[in-house]
């Protein structure tokens, strides 16, 4: 008998071909809505494999209920969603899938770092509000981009991509990271900064650190109170990264110029949220990877990361031990 595979949100048919041949396959056909809890334990108590987005929390409640698991493959680079160490004790791969999405990430950030710089969703709401009546010499004057300093936060591919991204528009570099890297530094001209000194220098701060329990409320009023009154803050990791009213207080005081924002603690975010009345604020939902070759290739890889697991071999890419060594 094939072993049984869940997939817990639509994907196209044609990125499940690898595990077809060799799983018995079944998917939440919603594209919108995530499955419920008590769907994802039932299935999770029969599958072997479980393809999962990071609005599943894949957590020792389901895996004490799941005999039979032996892969966990989200879609997504991130896996804060996944206890991954009670995982590894009840003998489970857990998969990620870095690398494909590290471009269309970066692309993104710098949309999001060009957008509050340059007050571009600020503008093109202007414009369909019917507002404009003529040119002006300050009209929904932003901030340059070339020549200011460009703070990244975590310097991992996504770091290095953007940081290429910004040396085209002629950007000083920083970065900080948990673990200096002399050689990414002495390869892309980057600057290392204690994260204190990063928000002091940077004229823009692009977030782009995993969400563990270091990085949680790292952008907290301390933080914000730290950067320039011009600052503009990015941020595309992970919404528990930031104090959200903390956030608030900064856009509403004045203590920053403006924000863009791909994440957030509660996502939707509710329209209602305090936040979302900055017209300085750029908010967008979770889209960073969101393009559809890349959505496409993310698909495949974790397909196949389920599949490598199944048939006993090596996944491309796994973040722990689990069963396949
Ligand atoms: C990831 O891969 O972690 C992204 O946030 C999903 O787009």
């Amino acid at each position: 008998m094939k072993p049984y595979v869940y997939i817990t949100r639509k994907l196209p048919q044609e990125t499940l071909a690898e595990l077809q041949e060799i799983a018995e396959v079944e998917m939440w056909m919603e594209e919108e809505k995530p499955v419920p809890r008590s769907i994802l334990l039932e299935k999770a108590n029969k599958a072997a494999g479980l393809l999962t987005m990071l609005s599943d929390r894949i957590d020792e409640e389901l895996l004490r209920q799941a005999p039979h698991l032996k892969a966990v493959a989200n879609l997504a680079v991130g896996i804060d969603n996944i206890n991954v160490e009670a995982s590894s004790k009840y003998g489970v791969t857990v998969c990620n899938i870095p690398d494909v999405l590290t471009d269309t990430t970066a692309d993104l950030a710098f949309a999001l770092l060009m957008a509050a710089g340059r007050r571009i969703t600020e503008a093109a709401e202007y414009i369909k509000d019917g507002k404009w009546n003529s040119w002006s010499p300050l009209l929904l004057a932003g901030t340059d981009i070339h020549y200011k300093t460009l703070g990244i936060v975590g310097m991992g591919r996504i770091g290095e991509a953007v940081a290429r991204r910004a040396s085209g528009f002629d950007m000083k570099v920083l970065y900080h990271n948990r673990r200096r890297k002399i050689e990414t530094e002495e390869r892309l001209g980057l600057s290392y900064r204690i994260f204190e000194d990063l928000l002091k220098e940077s004229d823009y701060i692009v977030c782009l650190t995993p969400l563990t329990p270091e990085t949680k409320d790292l952008f907290n009023e301390k933080a914000f109170k730290m950067m320039k009154d011009t600052a503009l803050f990015i941020n595309v990791s992970r919404g528990g990264v930031v104090v959200e009213e903390a956030l608030d207080r900064a856009l509403s005081e004045g203590w920053i110029n403006g924000a863009g924002l791909d994440v957030f603690r509660e996502e939707p975010i509710n329209p209602d949220h305090p936040l979302l009345r900055h017209p300085n604020l750029t908010a967008l939902p979770h889209i960073g990877s969101a393009s559809t070759e890349t959505r496409l290739k993310m698909a495949r890889l974790a397909v196949s990361n389920i599949a490598h697991v199944l048939q006993g071999l090596k996944p491309p890419a796994a973040v722990n031990t689990g069963n396949h060594e």
